[in-house]
């Protein structure tokens, strides 16, 4: 028999994923720390607040009565009911407990819809700079991301006037997130209203990402299902829940999709974790609502710390972002290029920071992303040791 060698390259795709570079920056920073540096960590997007103690405690519960097995793909239906009872008592929008799917994250929820509703060779419009893995989720479907440049003038927010004008024959939809990464600009009620009038007329999906619903500063903050009652909603249990490691969220889609969906997630998942649901349950509870309460005050105090001192040092911040945990922050006074200026900061101020490249191609090259995912004493340190390194 003659031997064959084995084709040992990988599939295509996997060449058109660009890198996640938050996460190689997050690599390297660990590598220093393990090296014995110091480094302040304002790179990755997650709480560093551990996951509230309710919540925990919940999840100690359920490990020890031995709820280890599958759910049903769609999640437990009392978490399915928590979920659909938090849109009416914070939004006073009424859902379906049967229009509620959990998920494996916000991500395993943005993988379902784009295998949902996109077929090869269509097109999601979505605002750039935005999400970055958003683009690679339709890839895996055979669809593209059709980026739209949005700026600091209108709280880089996609309008309805952008996006009828990128609409495209093969465009199928539009994935928005509000509040956004890495902006933290937040789309207005009536925004919403009237993205959903452009989106319906051309009969396309309204996918909106509300990850970030309850972490905003003063805005009030609305669920796109206020104004379009068929959007679709990703959310997730990671950031104002502080779950990120739990890897629990979830859609919230018409009826008439979830067939579909529990098709799709049968197959792709199986079940969202066990653990992390029965632990969910818990996070609508007021002893734990209460201190996700008090860790927004905490992301506010930072955010007012970290936005006057960024600009006092130079960097050029046009929008006070009204949600999430980021400033987006351009350093052209200091830079052509932000991604070695990062590498920079991080091997010679052991400050980590993300590359505005990361988030698109639009205006990105000299721009950065702070996450104030820290306490307020290390942002101090993070702004003195920027500013002597900016001096030396
Ligand atoms: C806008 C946005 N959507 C989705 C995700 C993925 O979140 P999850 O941890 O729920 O998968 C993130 C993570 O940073 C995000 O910023």
């Amino acid at each position: 028999m003659i031997e064959q060698e084995l084709p040992r390259r990988w599939a295509k795709r996997v060449d058109r994923v660009a890198p996640f570079r938050v996460m190689e920056i997050l690599t390297r920073a660990k590598q220093l720390e393990s090296e014995g540096a110091d480094i302040i960590h304002m790179e990755v997007g997650e709480p560093d607040f551990p996951t509230p103690k309710p919540i925990a405690e919940a999840a100690e519960r359920a490990l020890a009565a031995g709820k280890t097995h599958y759910t049903s793909a769609l999640g437990l239906p009392e978490l399915r009911e928590k979920i659909a009872d938090y849109y009416f008592s914070t939004y006073g929008v009424r859902v379906k407990r049967d229009q509620v799917v959990v998920t494996t994250g916000a991500s395993g929820a943005l993988l379902l819809a784009a295998a949902l509703l996109v077929n090869p060779g269509d097109n999601l419009l979505m605002a750039d700079p935005g999400y970055p893995c958003n683009r690679h989720f339709l890839q895996l479907v055979g669809g593209e991301a059709m980026m739209v440049p949005v700026d600091a003038n209108n709280g880089y927010g996609l309008t309805p006037e952008l996006l009828a004008k990128h609409w495209t024959p093969t465009s199928c939809g539009v994935l928005l997130a509000s509040p956004a990464n890495p902006t933290g600009g937040i789309l207005s009620k009536q925004v919403l209203n009237d993205l959903g009038d452009v989106v319906r007329a051309r009969q396309g999906w309204m996918i909106v990402d509300e990850i970030y619903h309850g972490l905003t500063y003063g805005s009030s903050v609305h669920t796109v299902l206020e104004s379009c009652p068929d959007a679709i909603v990703i959310n997730s249990f990671s950031k104002y829940f502080g779950m990120t490691g739990w890897r629990l969220g979830w859609m919230i889609v018409p009826e008439a999709l979830v067939p579909g969906i529990e098709k799709l997630a049968q197959n792709y998942f199986i079940s969202p974790p066990t653990v992390s649901q029965y632990a969910a349950l818990a996070a609508f509870n007021p002893l734990a609502q209460q201190e996700m309460e008090e860790r927004r005050l905490a992301f506010k105090a930072r955010r007012d710390f970290l936005l006057p001192a960024l600009r006092g040092l130079g960097f050029d911040i046009p929008h006070c972002p009204q949600g999430a945990f980021y400033l987006y922050a351009n350093a052209q006074r200091f830079t052509e290029n932000g991604y070695a200026f990062c590498y920079q900061l991080l091997e010679e101020a052991g400050v980590a920071v993300t590359p505005g490249i990361d988030f698109g191609c639009h205006r990105t090259q000299q721009m950065i992303r702070f996450a104030y995912t820290t306490s307020i004493d290390r942002l101090q340190i993070g702004v003195d040791r920027i500013e002597k390194f900016l001096s030396r």
